[in-house]
């Protein structure tokens, strides 16, 4: 549960279990080892694990032969006082040290000790084999860890540790593997993709690997996530019009539309910059859809400094936002903050600003009724009566079409746009089978 690097985590975990000769098996009362990955990074995911926890903790009761491990941020951040909230629980292993899964799960089930592996010294993961991926479409590929940036509110830098990029012929290794196994399209990620760096070495930094990953051949598409706009450079935006596999789409937090708050999060760049770089964007990349994250109620944001979230909103025109209530972190520079702000005040202000991202989401989706654009069929659609695939932009389109197209990308005339979704009707397969 959480975010894409968690998600990429929880792949790893599977993997490696796998290795060991573990199989995946459908409810948890069946398993012998239960492994469950958190994140942190808001309070409700917290609470979220926590109430898994207690759910599989009871469960183990019943069936005291059962290995019960938490994984993740989470884990890192609650440390040994989660094994007396939670008597069950064998073992706990922080974001950095599940390269150690094997020792960690060897360690318990041999010797029926608790185990808590926390430290935050190692390096990324190395490469590793995805047999349950095989055939996946799209998949992701984490270029680095952790995060330097330390915002007031975040506990990101605290439980995911220092910045640390991978070796770009890991990542290069692991993108290979993955297309020979179907995928045609990779998402890079990283808490700040864009200050990729390996050896301090400039030949090697964000574009760079872009390029790299571009010259793969098998591959039809590139993304990546998230970049810290303090850190997007003219060289990074021209990426997109140089490589023909980097998708039209940037993922772009702000945070907040004030610069009194922005400030206070430390996030490093003013509203100004901030939509100095979309007017870049744009100009380089006239379709670039640009999607972003935002919070409100950070402590001290006053009712005049949201209307700034809410004005920036408009003016930008996202293609789709995250939106968040700020939830203290402990520990954080912002959790010691005064004058926080009430949940009812945080409630209503998400819900002002979530109405009008709807409405202008709606209307971007809309604008593209009657246009003809590249899809790359994913597979099946939500309801499971449609296949799905998406635009280079990253929007969902659903629409009728033989399997045999999934992993091509086909051309489609979009008839109808929602609020989460496009309609459409595959046109010419021109380009469909090129794979
Ligand atoms: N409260 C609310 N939202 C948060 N985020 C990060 N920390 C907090 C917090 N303490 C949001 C930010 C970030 C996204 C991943 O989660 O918007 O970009
Ligand atoms: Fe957290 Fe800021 Fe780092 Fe993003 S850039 S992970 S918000 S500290």
């Amino acid at each position: 549960m959480g975010c894409q690097m968690n998600e990429y985590d929880s792949e790893y975990l599977s993997s490696r279990l796998n290795e060991m000769g573990f199989a995946p098996v459908d409810a948890p009362e069946k398993a012998d080892v239960v492994l469950i990955n958190t994140c942190t990074v808001r309070e409700k995911a917290d609470q979220k694990a926590f109430s898994l926890l207690g759910r599989v903790s009871r469960l183990k009761l019943r069936q005291p032969g059962m290995i019960l491990g938490l994984a993740g941020c989470l884990a890192q951040k609650e440390g040994n006082r989660l094994f007396k909230r939670f008597p069950q629980l064998d073992f706990i292993i922080g974001p950095r040290e599940l390269g150690n899964i094997g020792t960690v799960l060897d360690d318990v089930s041999t010797c029926r000790k608790k185990r808590a592996a926390i430290s935050l010294d190692h390096s990324p993961l190395t490469s590793f084999t995805r047999p349950l991926r095989n055939g996946k479409i799209t998949a992701y590929i984490s270029i680095m860890q952790g995060c330097n940036n330390f915002c007031a509110y975040c506990i990101v830098p605290y439980v995911r540790g220092r910045e640390i990029s991978r070796p770009p012929e890991d990542i290069v290794a692991e993108a290979r593997q993955l297309i020979a196994n179907g995928t045609k399209e990779i998402t890079l990620l990283g808490q700040n993709v864009n200050s990729y760096l390996w050896n301090e070495d400039k030949n090697h930094d964000f574009s760079a690997l872009l390029h790299e990953l571009n010259a793969l051949k098998g591959l039809l598409r590139l993304r990546f996530t998230t970049s810290h706009p303090k850190d997007l450079t003219d060289d990074l935006i021209h990426c997109f019009t140089k490589l023909d596999k980097l998708c039209p789409h940037i993922h772009l937090p702000f945070q907040a539309g004030a610069n009194k708050v922005l400030r206070r999060m430390k996030r490093g760049y003013t509203r100004e910059h901030y939509m100095t770089l979309v007017k870049r964007l744009r100009e380089v990349v006239p379709d670039i859809a640009i999607t972003s994250d935002v919070m409100v109620g950070f402590p001290g944001e006053s009712r005049n400094d949201f209307e700034q979230t809410l004005d920036l909103v408009d003016k930008i025109q996202f293609d789709s936002l995250f939106s968040f209530k700020y939830s203290d972190r402990k520990g954080t520079l912002a959790s010691y903050m005064k004058n926080k702000v009430s949940e009812e005040e945080k409630a209503s202000r998400l819900s002002v600003l979530q109405n009008l991202q709807d409405a202008i989401t709606l209307k971007k989706n809309r604008s593209l009724e009657n246009r003809e654009l590249p899809v790359l069929i994913e597979g099946y659609s939500k309801k499971n009566t449609q296949l799905m695939g998406r635009t280079g932009s990253n929007k969902i389109v659903n629409l009728t079409l033989n399997t045999i197209y999934i992993g091509c990308i086909v051309n489609v005339y979009i008839h109808k746009g929602h609020l989460h979704s496009l309609s459409g009707r595959p046109l010419d397969f021109g380009r469909s089978l090129i794979t």
